[in-house]
């Protein structure tokens, strides 16, 4: 089957009435400083074939469908973050680990649900970027998974939150974003136990749709002093991390509750 390659062209209104495959990008964007280009794509809007062939090949053999789907929405939010940085859409490489190549002078980061992919691409400033974008709906089954997640610490942090399914989704939010942003050699033997985090809950609750990003504070283990804002925007939680890209100097992680 012949297939064209599909130039990205503005991101398009949202498909339908699910507000679970949209997002403000504007609301996205203002999580970040410097600034940053937020861009979107639904699952639905270009197919994996369409992609270019060395684009497909990233994914090496066989894929299944929705991996397929949440590749290629998320090449294409990056690419239409390029566009609007370098002037030209930039389809991108991976390297070994699966961390996206952006364009010479630029720097970015994506994530994806199963509906929507959400990329940020900013010139380079020397500061890598780490955005991650959760369902609010994932938040029940992450409080199943509180040992995994969280240290003790945590734990009890989220326990006495007002909502705790929302508490324990920032808390994944924020390390997964942290986790894009570190540098190889950080991410290297990182696991959800290597970082602890503190916050301030939000006065309002969390659903209170006054309710400003919350700062989020790494305060143990290699990325200690480090902040992140996360913020509920319609019906997902997104996590927003920079750090300069300077030498991260590890300190002995934790080894809590035996973990
Ligand atoms: C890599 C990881 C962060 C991806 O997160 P996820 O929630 O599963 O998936 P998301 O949709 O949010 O993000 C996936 C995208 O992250 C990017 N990514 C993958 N590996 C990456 C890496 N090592 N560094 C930066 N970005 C990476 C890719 O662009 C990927 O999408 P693609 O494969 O379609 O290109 C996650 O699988 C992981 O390993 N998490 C570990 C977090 C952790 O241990 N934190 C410790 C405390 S900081």
């Amino acid at each position: 089957m012949t297939t064209a390659v599909v130039a990205p062209g503005p991101a398009p209104q949202p498909a339908g009435p699910d507000p679970d495959s949209d997002i403000d990008l504007a609301a996205v964007a203002k999580l970040f400083t410097p600034a940053v280009v937020a861009a979107r794509a639904h699952t639905e809007e270009l197919a994996f074939e369409q992609l270019p062939g060395p684009t497909r090949e990233l994914l090496g053999g066989y894929a299944a469908e929705l991996r397929r789907q949440t590749f290629t929405a998320g090449r294409l939010a990056a690419a239409r973050a390029t566009a609007a940085i370098a002037g030209r859409p930039h389809w991108l490489d991976a390297d070994d680990r699966g961390a996206p190549r952006w364009p010479d002078g630029t720097r970015g980061s994506l994530s994806h649900t199963n509906q929507l992919a959400l990329a940020v691409a900013a010139v380079d400033q020397g500061d890598e970027l780490g955005i991650d974008i959760e369902p609010l709906a994932t938040g029940p089954g992450l409080l199943d998974a509180l040992r995994y997640v969280c240290t003790p610490a945590e734990r009890a942090r989220v326990a006495a939150a007002p909502v705790p399914e929302l508490a324990v989704l920032r808390v994944f939010c924020t390390k997964e974003a942290l986790y894009k942003a570190a540098p190889p050699e950080v991410q290297r033997g990182l696991t959800m136990q290597s970082v602890e985090l503190d916050w301030t809950d939000p006065p309002g609750g969390d659903l209170d749709p006054q309710a400003q990003p919350l700062t989020l504070r790494a305060v143990k283990g290699p990325v200690a002093g480090r902040t992140a804002l996360c913020a509920v925007i319609g019906t997902h939680m997104v996590a927003a991390v920079t750090l300069p890209r300077e030498p991260i100097h590890s300190t002995p992680t934790q080894d809590q509750d035996g973990q």
